[in-house]
């Protein structure tokens, strides 16, 4: 199932996110709906918000061919070295800018068949599972650029927040 991405205004990105109770066929079914929707579009992360579904889980695909379904995620360390890296987002089409993040992290999260997995991850997969997970405290990257770039795009991001709300009738 291809599900339709939501964009940048759209209150359901900012809204809160609850905890997965039951990891059922429901979930599982929207969890391979997400990892369809993120390959159509070539992304390599996807936040159930993003596709209006306030639930904490996520999908990223790092590396072609390896996804990982992530449910209710808890981030236990992170390293003291940052690095700065161009993101993007689906929600927000049109726009790159480098964002500073930790380079490693570990974390603990439940997989689709609700087990416990504890992962060290590196490089791009630890910055796809941060950027994924600030989805599910309703953060999205733009909020997290420097000043300086927050001013070159706030007209953009102005303009886009006019056309979702126009989509959704508000
Ligand atoms: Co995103």
């Amino acid at each position: 199932m291809i599900f339709e991405i939501r964009t940048y205004g759209d209150p359901v990105l900012r809204d809160k996110n609850k905890e997965v109770e039951k990891i059922d066929d429901d979930i599982r079914e929207i969890l391979d709906g997400m990892v369809e929707t993120m390959r159509d579009i070539s992304g390599i992360g996807l936040a159930a918000p993003q596709v209006g579904i306030n639930l904490r889980m996520f999908v990223v695909e790092a590396e072609e061919g390896v996804v990982k379904k992530v449910i209710n995620p808890e981030f236990i360390e992170y390293s003291k070295h940052c690095v700065d890296h161009e993101e993007g987002c689906l929600s927000v089409p049109g726009i790159h800018k480098k964002v500073k993040r930790p380079e490693s992290l570990k974390v603990r999260y439940l997989n689709e068949n609700g087990e416990s997995v504890e992962e060290e991850l590196e490089d791009l997969w630890a910055r796809a599972f941060q950027h994924e997970n600030d989805h599910l405290e309703g953060i999205l990257f733009v909020d997290k650029i420097a000043p300086v770039a927050k001013r070159l795009v706030s007209k953009k991001l102005v303009n886009m927040k006019k056309e979702t709300l126009k989509k959704l009738g508000k």
